[in-house]
């Protein structure tokens, strides 16, 4: 895996210039002006800008509650940004954490690209930016530290693998797509579409956006299922959020989730693994959502002048029902 380092400390062979004090103080006071940031001075809080996507599902409140939780026991400042769902808002507080002159910035991308230009103001800034949770595409690949996710494409991949077997290669699939353009959906997508190839009676009939949200996927479902009637063997949700909402709209038609219809998704949230324990959910994929000790630590090796890991995944899991219930007692979110 490449290796890259945002920060550069004082050289060692100034360290070494003993009693010629003068020309280290000027060479420090130099090298504070051209090189890249080092982090808060002595006894001050670290202070990191963290720009969230929003509040869009149950993953996202978790996650923005382990990185504010994480934060505060470590006696980060932690300068939060909700962007709302909106792109525009992500770059205004990145744009505001780089005149606040953070150490550092978390930015969770909603979308993948259209980020060059602000990455680009962090970077002359000389404030290491690292990426969390999605991906993106830049044209440099220098504009930020490095990555820290989930492999989204092996998460379509292991969805499809699983349904085929699940359903001895046939049925009609309807798939509810999370944000347009973001890393999860465009992943999520592509891979499971890739996956299912191999299966020519196993198609997708419909596929649509339901912004990663419960009531999203709700309305899309109850719409699928007003257009498709009981056509619809498989219901394939880019995140859980929007399979419960499906869940809903099912029972509403007087269907049996988990039954009449198969349901997988993606996160692994309490709510769903407790459907799957329960039989309306067939099967969820974990993403996990607790970034914070390695996102901070990473921060803390950046600004150490560390060389860091340039993408570094996290470890899914899979749940059914074999493994469901036993996994609850100790689920956070
Ligand atoms: O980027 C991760 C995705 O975003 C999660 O699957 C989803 O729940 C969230 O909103």
């Amino acid at each position: 895996m490449a290796l890259i380092s945002t920060s550069v400390r004082v050289p060692a062979w100034a360290r070494h210039l003993g009693s010629f004090g003068a020309v280290l103080g000027a060479l420090v006071f130099l090298s504070a002006a051209v090189l890249p940031a080092t982090g808060a001075p002595a006894g001050k809080p670290l202070r990191i800008g963290f720009a969230q996507t929003g509040a869009e599902s149950a993953w996202r409140t978790a996650n923005t509650e382990s990185m504010k939780s994480e934060a505060a026991r470590r006696g980060i400042d932690l300068k939060f940004s909700d962007a709302q769902g909106k792109q525009e808002n992500q770059i205004r507080a990145v744009r505001s954490f780089i005149a606040q002159r953070v150490d550092a910035i978390v930015l969770a991308p909603l979308v993948e690209t259209g980020w060059d230009p602000v990455l680009r103001e962090a970077k002359r800034a000389r404030i290491p930016v690292v990426i969390t949770d999605r991906t993106i595409q830049t044209s440099d690949e220098s504009l930020y530290a490095c990555f820290i996710g989930s492999d989204f494409l092996e998460e379509g991949r292991m969805a499809a693998r699983w349904l085929a077997k699940e359903v001895g290669g046939k049925g009609r699939i309807v798939e509810l797509q999370g944000t347009p353009g973001a890393a999860p959906a465009n992943d999520r997508r592509k891979a499971f579409a890739e996956g299912i190839a191999g299966f020519p009676e196993l198609k997708i009939i419909d596929s649509q956006s339901g912004d990663f949200r419960r009531s999203g996927g709700k309305e899309v479902m109850e719409a699928f299922l007003k257009k498709h009637g009981r056509t619809i063997d498989i219901v394939y949700a880019h995140n859980d959020d929007m399979a419960l909402g499906a869940i809903q709209a099912i029972e509403a038609a007087g269907l049996r989730p988990g039954t009449d219809i198969v349901i997988v998704a993606i996160d692994a949230i309490r709510e769903a693994i407790e459907a799957v324990a329960t039989g309306k959910m067939n099967r969820p994929l974990e993403l996990s959502p607790l970034f914070r000790p390695k996102v901070y630590d990473t921060i803390d090796r950046l600004l150490a002048g560390e060389k860091v890991e340039r993408k570094a995944y996290n470890q899914d899991e899979l749940f059914d029902r074999t493994n469901a219930a036993a996994a609850l007692p100790s689920r956070r979110y």
